[in-house]
């Protein structure tokens, strides 16, 4: 579903991304750990065409997508829930949801009662302004909103972070869920133990390269290589 590779990406003149290739294939869920700094939001906001890669080519569904703007690849069916939230202060739970709502392609689509279906605890807070919510109730409205736009593909840029052990479980089970009704997820972490758990696949970023990859279980049995890639 998703390819990159060998992408360059600066900010200004700062070099921060050096050659990283990934590949997400469809159905899986693909994790990107790395300490803080590795270059894991880079990627993010590299492959969500935020911040456009100097070098290399980023393909989704076989189409040559680098460069594109945010909004044609939200409708190509990348959906991206940003490490910050970028929760609307002003509006209230259910606005934020409702106003990110957009037509399925096809089939069954999300709308704000599927959304509450998956986190019970937002239909309490339907009414409730944005800027009230708690960290964790922001980082489920932040993935319920990116789930309104009908994506075929996620990206998440470290949802756990912050949140306190009983949210990580809850969520945990909700990217289970997510898997399960087809969704293809990135997930940036610094978690390991959470993100191997539901994992099929992941990648270690370091000093914005990719310093290892391999199968969850290799991941788990290599503690040195872990290690080594700062993790
Ligand atoms: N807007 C920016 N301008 C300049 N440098 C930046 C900017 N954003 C990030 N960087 C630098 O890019 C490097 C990679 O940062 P990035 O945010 O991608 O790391 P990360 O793995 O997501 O870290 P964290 O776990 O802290 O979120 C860091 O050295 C950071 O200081
Ligand atoms: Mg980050």
């Amino acid at each position: 579903m998703l390819a990159v590779e060998k992408i360059h990406t600066y900010y200004g003149l700062s070099h921060i991304l050096f050659g990283v290739s990934l590949e997400v294939n469809t159905g899986q869920v693909v994790c990107l750990l790395g300490r803080n700094g590795a270059g894991k939001t880079t990627t993010m906001k590299s492959i969500m065409g935020l911040t456009p890669p100097k070098q290399g080519r980023i393909r989704f569904n076989n189409e040559d997508v680098g460069g594109r703007e945010p909004y044609l690849l939200a409708r190509k069916g990348m959906g991206y829930v940003p490490d910050d939230r970028r929760i609307f202060a002003d509006l209230t739970a259910g606005e934020n949801l409702e106003i990110a709502a957009r037509e399925p392609k096809e089939g069954e689509g999300w709308d704000k009662e599927r959304v509450y279906g998956l986190f019970p605890a937002l239909r309490t807070l339907d009414s409730r302004r944005g800027g009230f919510l708690s960290g964790g109730e922001q980082k489920m409205l932040a993935i319920g909103r990116a789930l309104m736009g009908n994506p075929h593909f996620m990206l998440l840029d470290e949802p756990t972070e912050g949140l306190a052990p009983a949210l990580v479980r809850i969520l945990g089970e909700t990217i289970g869920q997510l898997k399960e009704v087809g969704l293809t997820v990135l997930l940036a972490e610094q978690n390991v133990k959470f993100t191997l758990g539901l994992s099929d696949y992941g990648y270690i970023i370091d000093d914005g390269r990719i310093c290892y990859q391999g199968t969850v279980k290799e991941l788990i049995e290599n503690e040195e290589v872990r290690k080594t890639c700062g993790i």
